[in-house]
């Protein structure tokens, strides 16, 4: 696996376990709430790397228009996602967990359909031409110096 393709599954595992923390806590008010914070906080620096960063220096590299094609593509995912975490979070603070869990479940089979694609195309091409330093200046910009040097 290349460096891109091994930082960015890491980092959807890392929010997947952030996630499952939310749910687990979601009826311990005084922690969930921290809890749900941090898994949109992290989900929002991984959607920035990829809109801002990651993705439009792949459709430059692929000599496609910014906005067109893949990149366009997971704009608009990236948009419905957040979406479906908006209503997770006015479920949760209307105190209505079935409707969480609901909406939970909506916003996991988005983002895992919105992965599969990415581990498949975006990633593995990122892989081919993007080289750790400038990997590492992408990160840098987006999670600060105190990145984890061994994840680059
Ligand atoms: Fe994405
Ligand atoms: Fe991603």
């Amino acid at each position: 696996m290349g460096i891109v393709s091994a930082f960015m599954e890491n980092d959807h595992a890392y929010l997947d376990r952030l996630w499952a923390v939310f749910l687990n806590e979601r009826k311990n008010l005084a922690r969930s709430s921290g809890r749900l914070a941090r898994f949109k906080r992290r989900l929002k620096l991984h959607v920035r790397l990829e809109d801002e960063f990651l993705f439009p220096r792949l459709t430059d590299y692929c000599g496609l228009a910014k906005n067109t094609g893949l990149t366009g593509m997971a704009r608009r995912d990236h948009a419905v996602i957040l979406k479906l975490l908006g209503l997770v979070e006015k479920a949760y603070r209307d105190r209505r967990f079935e409707k969480v869990m609901l909406a939970g479940g909506n916003l996991d089979r988005a983002l895992k359909k919105h992965r599969n694609r990415e581990g498949a195309i975006q990633y593995p091409v990122s892989d081919r031409f993007i080289h750790r330093s400038e990997w590492r200046r992408m990160l840098i910009k987006v999670y600060g110096r105190a990145i984890n040097q061994k994840m680059i």
